[in-house]
Order: structure tokens, then C-alpha cells, then sequence
């Protein structure tokens, strides 16, 4: 199992902080944002990492974590050279990847408490496909949210929709199989120029191969100041 970290993209809702620095690299509690997704992966007992960043930034992503010795861990950085969305980013994984790897795929502004160890081993245990992980959120519009179909299964993923479904999120975190970047392959950018990691999803979903399970704890993604405040106070005391 790898783990593969997206770190890059524009940082546009938290603008002004992120005029000067990457999203990632602004502090939460006792480190760096990443440092938390970085905590996640240790725990779990994951050792490869890739982590893909933008280019402006990958040298303040190396001086802080390095090789990945310090924290027992190999990192492997990979460029993404535009903000070309989410599927993009985990596209400029593929080199890193064996066809054999399985993928947890983290966004680097999900910050969560439930150790990832469980979800790791469900699935490790599915033959192919993908797994979501969901939970239930004030405001799913702000999000990607899951329909459900016949025998609760996700039938499919609306990103950000005005009338959400449910009111779950899929949170940015994903398993895949090495398959998974014949899929973003194909994939053709969103009308905002983007390619969509909702529609990777979607193509698993449609063929019957998107498992999902419920992510327990809290969570956020620390994109907007709401949510970065709220990231803040969920990890202002913790300690390595
Ligand atoms: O946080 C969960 C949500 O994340 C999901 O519910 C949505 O389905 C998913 O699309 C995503 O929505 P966001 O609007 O929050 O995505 P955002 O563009 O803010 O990007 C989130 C992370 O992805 C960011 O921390 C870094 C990475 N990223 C993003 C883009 C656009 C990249 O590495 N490269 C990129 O080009």
C-alpha cells in the first residue's frame, strides 16, 4: 500500500494567507497542515509515500519533510506544473506506482481523527474497484455527495450541487487500484477546466465497483477560514 498526498493547487479560498504560501504549508495546531496527513500515514503504518505539489512550493514541502527519514517514512515528490484539479495532481503519481500498489489517496487539506488502519484493510480485502470514504456534514453543497442507489450502494457522485441528494460528503480521501490512472486517462476536463477526481469515482460507480464506507470522528477539509479555524481548534492541542 502507498499513500498518495495532493498538495497542490491554488489555494484560492484562503487568499490572502495563500498569496505567499501554499495551502498546505500553513500552520495547524503544533505543524504545518501537511504534517497532519503526514501523522495519518505513520499511523497506519504506511512507509511509501508520494506526495505531488506544485512547483513554486516543492522546496519548502522538501526542507520540511525531506527524504521522509525523520519520520521513518520514503517520500517520492512529483510535480504537477498547473492547477489542473485533483485527478490531474494524482495523474503525476502514475511514475511512482507500481501496477501492482494499491493507493490511499489523501487531499492534503482533509484533516480527520479516525485512524485510517480499518479502512486500509477492507480494502485490501476488495479484488478491484474503488473505496470512498463519506460523512454526514452541515452543508454538503460545499462538496462532492453521493447518491445512493438500490441496496445502498452509490450509484453515482454530483460535485457541489445545489439540491444535494444526501447529506453526506465524500471526503477527500480514496482508495484505488494502480488502474486507476488508465481511468483519468480518459477523462475529459470539467466546464471549469479541470479534471474531476468526482468523475474518476464516477466511472468505478457506474460500473458497479465504488465501495464506500463511513469515515467516523470528526473531519474537515481546512480549504476555506471557516474550516481552517475549525482545524485549528480540533488539533490546537495535540502534541507529536
Ligand atoms: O474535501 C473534500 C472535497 O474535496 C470533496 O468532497 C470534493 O468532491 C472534491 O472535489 C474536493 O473539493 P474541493 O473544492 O475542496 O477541492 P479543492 O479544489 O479545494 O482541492 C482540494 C485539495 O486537492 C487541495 O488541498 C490540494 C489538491 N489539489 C487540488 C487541485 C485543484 C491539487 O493537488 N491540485 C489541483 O490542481
Amino acid at each position: 500500500m502507498k499513500a498518495v498526498l495532493l498538495a497542490g493547487g491554488t489555494g484560492s479560498r484562503l487568499r490572502p494567507l495563500t498569496k505567499l504560501y501554499n495551502k498546505h504549508m500553513l500552520p495547524v495546531g503544533d505543524r504545518p497542515m501537511i504534517g497532519h496527513a503526514i501523522a495519518k500515514v505513520k499511523e497506519a503504518g504506511i512507509r511509501d509515500v508520494v506526495l505531488v505539489t506544485g512547483r513554486e512550493s516543492a522546496g519548502a514541502f522538501i526542507a520540511y519533510l525531506g527524504s521522509g527519514r525523520e519520520d521513518g517514512l520514503s517520500i517520492t515528490y512529483r510535480i504537477q506544473e498547473e492547477a489542473g484539479g485533483i485527478a490531474a495532481a494524482l495523474a503525476q503519481a502514475e511514475s511512482a506506482v507500481g501496477p501492482d500498489d494499491k493507493l490511499v489517496v489523501m487531499l492534503g487539506d482533509n484533516l480527520f481523527e479516525e485512524p485510517l488502519q480499518s479502512h486500509l484493510e477492507a480494502f485490501a480485502a476488495q479484488p478491484d474497484g474503488a473505496m470512498v470514504l463519506l460523512k454526514r456534514v452541515d452543508d454538503p453543497r460545499r462538496y462532492g455527495v453521493p447518491v445512493f442507489g438500490d441496496g445502498g450502494r452509490i450509484e453515482r457522485i454530483e460535485e457541489k450541487p445545489a439540491r444535494p441528494a444526501s447529506d453526506f460528503c465524500v471526503t477527500g480521501i480514496y482508495f484505488y487500484h494502480a488502474d486507476v490512472f488508465d481511468v483519468i486517462r480518459k477523462l475529459k476536463p470539467s466546464r471549469r477546466g479541470e479534471l474531476e477526481i468526482t468523475d474518476v469515482n464516477n466511472v468505478y460507480a457506474a460500473a458497479g465497483k465504488l465501495a464506500h464506507r463511513t469515515l467516523a470522528g470528526w473531519w474537515t477539509d481546512a480549504g476555506t477560514f471557516d474550516s481552517l479555524h475549525e482545524a485549528w481548534s480540533r488539533m490546537r492541542r495535540r502534541r507529536p
